[in-house]
């Protein structure tokens, strides 16, 4: 199928997505926050703060995935995005980072479907239409690369962020 296919836009909550995995935009600790953080957590269930107690953190840019426990997603893959200070120390970097960190264990897992919330949008202020070309760009990239994964959602939160995503996957297939 064409990639254009394989990505679709959606003005939802994730935590209601009946995907392989969705992915949290969480904080080093793993322990849960605010947020979309919160609102899988909350989902979830205490048997994904169990299991994220035993993952150690992770580091800015990359990710970890746990099961998804009382979700309708079989998994969460729990990535951490940079905080916005203005863009000169590594942000874009380290957010196209957590993308692909987040496809190499789609890939890993043999994953058919995953869905994402915008990164480091919002506790995190980083500027979203900045953050949904990275977002698209490297969804783009690794749909070339994995034959598996079928379908690639947004799960856009707000009419903010669904409208930047619909600029950038506009921008990106022109
Ligand atoms: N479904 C989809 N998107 C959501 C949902 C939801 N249920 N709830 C919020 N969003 P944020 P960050 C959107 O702040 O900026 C947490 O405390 C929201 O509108 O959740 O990466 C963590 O523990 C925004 O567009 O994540 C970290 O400490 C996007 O999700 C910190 O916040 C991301 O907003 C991470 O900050």
């Amino acid at each position: 199928m064409k990639i254009e296919n394989r990505i679709e836009l959606t003005r939802t909550d994730i935590t209601k997505l009946e995907v392989d995995a969705i992915v949290n935009a969480a904080n080093t600790s793993l322990l849960g926050g605010g947020g979309v953080d919160g609102a899988i957590h909350r989902v979830a269930g205490p048997e994904l703060l169990a299991e994220c107690q035993t993952l150690g953190g992770c580091p800015t840019g990359d990710a970890k995935i746990t099961k998804g426990h009382r979700l309708p997603a079989r998994f969460v893959i729990h990535t951490v995005g940079p905080v916005w200070h203005g863009g000169k120390t590594g942000e874009p970097e380290l957010l196209a980072s957590c993308y692909r960190a987040c496809f190499e264990l789609a890939r890993a897992n043999r994953l058919q479907t995953i869905a994402f919330p915008a990164i480091s949008c919002g506790v995190y202020g980083y500027p979203i239409p900045d953050a949904a070309r990275i977002a698209v760009r490297e969804t783009r990239a690794a749909l070339k690369g994995i034959e598996e994964l079928e379908r690639v959602v947004f799960a856009c939160f707000t009419d903010e962020v669904f409208a930047a995503y619909q600029t950038a996957v506009r921008e990106e297939t022109k």
